[in-house]
């Protein structure tokens, strides 16, 4: 059944932007929740966080417990947690694995990277009670290489084609993450679930970027990120600061000691 903080979210299309950020941690999670409509516990972590060269061996337990550790900062937003690579392979497994998800991270909706062939495993989670947000486009899981999709009439077809089935097997949502300006209107205009872009022009119903990239911490910099703050400068700065006061004797005075 859906949740009225589900319900919520869908009813802000076409009434304004719907804003998304990832978060992996409490703190982070704190002072982004106030700012948001949804906070997603993104697989996006297995790079950006623990510097792994894709998505693929992320574990469910460390997904889960990250989680675990943003809905203690979360007050108001939608919380989504991404379904790891091969945690959602059949509908079984997909079903046991969404309800631990949910069960111990307390959660509102998982998000599942799509490929033609887990549909089923929409519908299976959704007819469960499940809410599923779906992820279109370029999909991080399933395809290795970087590509902006949708820029050809044959592309066009079959996103829209893709999303159109998401929808109707039930997702409340949608990711579309590098698909062309033409492709993402279209779709948002024919889906009545929200689209949420990343890298997919301004045409959808929201927005979402990882949040180390926007803070300028990730390192990380393609088109379709804004840097709204330099933390790279910032923490190299501080410890620079840090270090020169330790060797100095500067730090610690008496007004630090016990
Ligand atoms: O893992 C992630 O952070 C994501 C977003 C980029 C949409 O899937």
């Amino acid at each position: 059944m859906k949740n009225i903080k589900i319900k919520k979210f869908q009813n802000k299309k076409n009434k304004r932007k719907l804003v998304c950020l990832t978060s992996y941690s409490k703190n982070v999670a704190k002072l982004i929740d106030e700012f948001c409509d949804l906070v997603l516990v993104g697989d996006s972590m297995a790079n950006v966080l623990y510097g792994m060269k894709n998505t693929h061996i992320l574990s469910l337990n460390t997904i889960i417990n990250h989680a675990k550790s943003v809905k203690e900062g979360i007050s108001k937003s939608l919380l989504v947690v991404d379904m790891p690579k091969n945690s959602y392979k059949s509908i079984n497994q997909a079903k046991k694995n969404a309800k631990l998800i949910l069960k111990k991270t307390k959660c509102d909706a998982i998000k599942i990277e799509n490929n033609t062939k887990n549909l089923k495993i929409v519908k299976a989670l959704v007819g469960s009670g499940i809410n599923v947000m779906g992820h279109i486009g370029y999909t991080p899981q399933f395809k290795s290489k970087f590509r902006a999709e949708g820029k050809t009439l044959t592309e066009q077809k079959k996103l829209i084609n893709e999303a159109k089935k998401i929808e109707k097997a039930g997702a409340f949502s949608i990711v579309l993450e590098c698909i062309s300006k033409r492709t993402s209107l279209k779709i948002t205009q024919t889906i009545k679930i929200p689209t949420i872009g990343i890298g997919s022009s301004a045409f959808c119903d929201g927005q979402i970027l990882v949040t180390d990239d926007i803070l300028g911490l990730s390192g990380f910099y393609p088109r379709f990120v804004k840097k709204y703050s330099n933390f790279e400068y910032l923490i190299r700065k501080s410890a620079k600061m840090f270090s020169k006061d330790v060797i100095t004797q500067k730090f610690p005075t008496n007004k630090n000691s016990y």
